[in-house]
């Protein structure tokens, strides 16, 4: 005769499987807390030394990046709609967005978060102590601006 109160073999099993399926579907849904996986592709020059600095930083914050090198930076701005007065070394593409140089991961999350109506974001030129352009000299204060289909410009964070 089999007594119910002591656990068979299969049942301690199937115990131990229950678990580690709970701690697996628990990691699963953990894991957008470490990444958006928001997908960003980024220009840059092959000499281009701080862009690579920026796909870090970009990457700490949860972004997915990939890296294309590329002699015709001019033309892929241009395509893209950025300015010519708000240019910067590199130009990503994320979310349908254009992101121009060395602009926070905090606004680019706040401008997919808020989905303005513009073509994207830029930190023109390359701002001392922005995002991949930290160093020994002093940082600089600086803006990010939007820009959008009609030319129109629009300072978006002070930095
Ligand atoms: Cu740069
Ligand atoms: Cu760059």
């Amino acid at each position: 005769m089999i007594t119910k109160s002591v656990p068979s073999p299969f049942s301690r099993r199937l115990l131990v499987l229950t678990a580690l399926v709970a701690t697996l579907v628990g990691a699963a849904a953990m894991a957008p807390a470490f990444a958006t996986g928001d997908e960003l592709t980024m220009y840059k020059d092959p000499n281009c030394g701080c862009c690579g600095k920026w796909a870090e930083h970009m990457r700490a914050n949860g972004f997915k990046v990939k890296e294309i090198s590329t002699p015709k930076m001019g033309e892929i701005k241009r395509e893209a709609g950025v300015p010519q007065a708000l240019g910067s070394c590199h130009t990503a593409r994320v979310g349908g967005y254009i992101v121009e140089g060395h602009v926070p991961a905090a606004d680019v999350k706040r401008m997919l978060a808020d989905k303005p109506k513009i073509i994207g974001i830029s930190a023109p030129g390359m701002p001392q102590g922005s995002p991949g352009m930290e160093g020994p000299y002093p940082a600089d204060r600086y803006d990010v601006v939007s820009f959008d289909r009609d030319g129109a410009t629009k300072v978006f964070s002070s930095h």
